[in-house]
């Protein structure tokens, strides 16, 4: 975009034609099932936003669509300022799609896989495979470029997906849960990988329905539920915004000295999610009050044994934007257990 200014015409705000994605209005039904309704979000360059919600939420049908693989039955969606629906094939050109496996494609090999996508999307014979070898190492499969790609692992197959959907350089990526199924060494391969892309300014949407495979990659949540998005979120590190400590004394050691000072200041505490843990949970409004808190316990003669953070930036957005349903509902159990019986946990399998 050529933006004319000059001296003699006052500034008039510009229409922000965004870079990424910006989505509104979105829904799209499969016979009688709403899998997506309403929704808005938009994808911002050089950050890395999470699309969390429980399974069946909508995520995969929302990716499609702004992947342009689906149409929706009513909405807009700009890639790089691209209008997607009049202009699928100019928004193509900008998004990687990853899906959450690679599919039919796996009786071909590495290299092929990587050259065959580089044709599509308009390349020569020699420059789609000249992109294919450097995806290739990029990724660390240079030494199964002539294998056929059922051989790799799922780690080594969720790297080759990603060199394939960002074989054309995208300015956008989606990535449709790309670590489930993943050992540790992978995941945080895969971080880096995408916090890296992320650096290089392209906008990154990940999903996932376990909240801490996303924790240390994302800046931004989306929190999806029965296809509506319910909240969008800056994951700041505010040193200031409201905490939950969990607070425990030796082992053994009754809880009582804790529970009466607690209750002795007036500050309330439950006993937190995973009732099996010692100790209980106090919410603190930043870090600063939560060292006074400690420095006050310990005054008082309180033995502690573990003060810690409780929760993460991603699971504690995840539960602000339940908050506000479980309020508004009614007759559904107790206030905290459509909320607590929603989030979804590690180890919860799709
Ligand atoms: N092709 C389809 N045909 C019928 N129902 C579908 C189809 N795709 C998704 N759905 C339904 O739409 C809802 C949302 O699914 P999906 O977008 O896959 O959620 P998520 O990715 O969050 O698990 C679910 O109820 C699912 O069963
Ligand atoms: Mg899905």
């Amino acid at each position: 975009m050529t933006q004319i200014t000059s001296a003699s015409i006052p500034e008039v705000p510009q229409r922000r034609v965004p870079g990424g994605i910006d989505a509104h209005g979105l829904s799209r039904s499969f016979g009688d099932v709403k899998a997506v309704r309403e929704m808005a979000l938009s994808v911002p360059p050089g950050k890395v936003t999470a699309l969390v919600g429980p399974n069946g939420s909508g995520k995969t049908t929302l990716m499609l669509i702004l992947a342009t693989l689906l149409r929706p039955d009513t909405g807009f969606v700009t890639v790089d300022g691209i209008d997607a629906m009049r202009d699928p094939q100019g928004a193509r050109r900008r998004i990687g799609w990853m899906p959450d496996t690679l599919g039919v494609w796996e009786s071909l090999t590495c290299l092929e896989i990587l050259g065959t996508m580089g044709r599509l999307y308009g390349m020569s014979g020699a420059e789609a495979d000249a992109r294919a070898a450097e995806q290739l190492e990029w990724v660390q499969l240079t030494e199964f470029a002539k294998r056929p790609a059922r051989v790799l692992s799922r780690g080594q197959q969720q790297r080759l997906s990603l060199a394939r959907a960002t074989v054309h350089r995208p300015s956008v990526l989606l990535l449709d849960e790309p670590a489930n199924g993943l050992d540790p060494g992978s995941r945080l391969r895969l971080r880096d990988d995408v916090r890296q892309m992320a650096a290089d300014g392209v906008a990154v949407l990940v999903s996932s329905h376990v909240l801490s495979e996303l924790e240390e990659m994302s800046d931004r949540a989306v929190v999806v539920r029965d296809g509506t998005t319910v909240s969008a979120s800056e994951l700041d590190d505010a040193a200031d915004r409201e905490l939950r400590y969990r607070i425990a004394g030796p082992e053994n050691a009754q809880g009582a000295a804790l529970t009466r000072a607690l209750e002795e200041r007036g500050i309330p505490y439950t006993h937190g999610r995973g009732r099996q843990r010692a100790g209980v949970v106090v919410a603190v409004s930043g870090r600063q009050a939560a060292a006074q808190l400690l420095a006050e316990l310990v005054g008082a003669g309180v033995p502690i044994a573990h003060f810690a953070e409780e929760g993460s930036r991603l699971e504690d957005a995840y539960l602000a934007a339940e908050r506000p349903a479980a309020q508004g509902s009614s007759g559904a159990g107790t206030a905290a257990g459509p909320a607590a019986n929603a989030a979804p946990q590690e180890g919860e399998t799709a």
